[in-house]
């Protein structure tokens, strides 16, 4: 499976993108390619002047389109996705997503804006042509502690969530195996 990740939160230590990369960790098996991209990395001036041709915004946009499913991973700012996302969603073509898996994820100060994916974000992918949106998973900062090495640990209810999104996607046992190892880490 060709797996890209988008994550569009502007803090170099961000929850959302941590969130991101878990569930790329649980999707490793499955991956046969995968692309990750970090709106924050690519050209501020391009983005904000949505230069299409620039380069490294075309190689993000062809990581999307190559991809079968595409995480996409924002913090919640003032009830909503991220900004950043915003501009790099916006440079993606007309049914950029169409025949894709998409995952949305997202990372809150509270639980307060959880439904601001289903309010906000899906009607964007749907927007795009994803007509195959797994179920997102909303977590709150309490919900990714940060441990002293400088990670997040996920606290368990997290973990089962994430792991019903991905059951579309992902056979059990591998998934049984890294919440193991994952726990086995903190
Ligand atoms: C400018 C700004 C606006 C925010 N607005 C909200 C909000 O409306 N609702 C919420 O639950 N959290 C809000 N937060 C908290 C972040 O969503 C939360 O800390 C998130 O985990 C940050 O993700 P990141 O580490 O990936 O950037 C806001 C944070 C900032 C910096």
């Amino acid at each position: 499976m060709h797996i890209t990740s988008i994550s569009g939160s502007p803090s170099e230590r961000s929850r959302s993108a941590w969130l991101t990369q878990l569930a790329l960790t649980r999707l490793e098996g499955l991956t046969t390619q995968g692309n990750h991209i970090a709106v924050r990395e690519l050209p501020a001036a391009a983005l904000i002047a949505a230069d299409a041709q620039d380069a490294a915004i075309a190689q993000a946009v062809q990581a999307v389109a190559e991809a079968s499913l595409v995480i996409v991973g924002t913090p919640i700012y003032k009830a909503a996705y991220s900004g950043l996302l915003k501009l790099f969603l916006d440079l993606l073509p007309p049914e950029a997503l169409r025949g894709k898996t998409v995952l949305p994820l997202a990372t809150g100060g509270s639980a307060a804006h959880l439904l601001a994916l289903d309010y906000a974000l899906k009607p964007v992918l749907s927007a795009l042509g994803a007509r195959h949106v797994l179920d997102g998973v909303f977590a709150t900062d309490a919900q990714l502690q940060r441990h002293e090495s400088g990670r997040y640990v996920p606290d368990a209810e997290l973990l089962v969530r994430l792991d019903r999104a991905l059951e579309p996607v992902v056979p059990p046992a591998p998934r049984m195996h890294i919440a193991a190892q994952l726990n086995c880490r903190r």
